[in-house]
């Protein structure tokens, strides 16, 4: 971690106008509804095809569902679509005019979005069935409180579905090697690993924090949950991450990694899906074949 203490405001004063994430997938007018569109299709067919199939946007009908990060808001328009009743989140003034206008645009309904620190979450105990944060908490100064924080909000029975950096082909090939031996940053930055990781992960680099957590780490920030499942994803179908200037893999590399399944194994992205209740591990073959019949 950062050996200079980072502060919220610096956080907030980063993560505004032009590095507001998913901004620069589509060319449309922005701030219409096919510019929202175009992004949100992009999210889920290209970039993170994932997330997709595991947020589990059609299943939350009904429930209070509380996203934390919420920047432009695609996610949180997804769970409204299917009937959650959605609160969403974010430190940024301009995130929050941004979920606003996807949401109004679209004339869905949301019970809440406002400016919110994750760290300082505005909302009683037990508030909501599910809470989910995307690419937000590496980024904080205090990652444990913000868990400690997700743990606090959540009904007795609810989850909560997160991601963080993986420690997968990218953060050993871009980073580690490409920027930090070859480029030298690492040597120039007197051997902080830290301080490479800062300045080449996001689009327009030199973020004030970002941390690039292994599972044992994941499972310690997370360990006040009872269960617990934490898988790998996405090895990019692209490696040219510039604005506007995605250069995809030809459809049979993708094709490849999808056969061997290599995102569970080199996948840049750790998805977490943690409950506050105890849930027993599905039964394993051994179970079904010998126990059951
Ligand atoms: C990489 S973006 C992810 C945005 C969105 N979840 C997505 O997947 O596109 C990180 C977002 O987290 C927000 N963020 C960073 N630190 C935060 C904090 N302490 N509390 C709440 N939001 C925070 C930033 O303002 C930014 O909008």
């Amino acid at each position: 971690m950062d050996k200079k203490a980072i502060t919220i405001d610096e956080v907030k004063q980063y993560w505004g106008k032009k590095n507001i994430p998913q901004q620069w997938y589509s060319k449309r007018t922005p701030f219409t509804l096919p510019w929202f569109n175009e992004l949100a299709y992009k999210r889920y067919k290209i970039y993170y095809e994932y997330i997709k199939n595991e947020m589990e946007f059609e299943y939350h009908r009904g429930e209070d569902v509380l996203e934390i990060g919420c920047g432009i808001g695609t996610d949180s328009v997804e769970y409204a679509k299917y009937g959650a009743n959605v609160t969403a989140t974010d430190l940024g003034p301009d995130q929050v005019m941004l979920t606003k206008l996807n949401f109004n645009l679209r004339n869905l309904p949301y019970k809440e979005v406002r400016e919110a620190n994750v760290e300082a979450l505005p909302f009683k105990d037990g508030t909501f069935d599910l809470v989910v944060c995307l690419g937000v908490i590496h980024h904080t100064p205090d990652t444990q409180k913000a868990v400690n924080e997700m743990f606090r909000v959540l009904k007795p029975d609810g989850k909560a579905i997160v991601t963080v950096y993986a420690r997968g082909w990218k953060h050993y090939i871009k980073r580690c090697f490409i920027h930090g031996i070859l480029r030298g940053k690492w040597f120039r930055y007197g051997l902080d690993w830290q301080k490479v990781y800062n300045e080449v992960t996001e689009v327009h680099g030199g973020t004030p924090k970002t941390a690039i957590f292994t599972k044992r780490e994941v499972q310690k920030l997370f360990h006040q949950f009872p269960t617990l499942e934490i898988t790998k994803h996405r090895m990019g179908e692209f490696f040219d991450y510039r604005p506007y200037n995605t250069v995809k893999l030809p459809r049979w590399v993708n094709n490849l990694f999808a056969l061997f399944d290599l995102g569970a194994m080199f996948g840049d992205q750790r998805l977490i899906k943690a409950q506050k209740a105890y849930f027993p591990k599905e039964a394993s073959l051994f179970d079904v074949w010998f126990k059951h019949y």
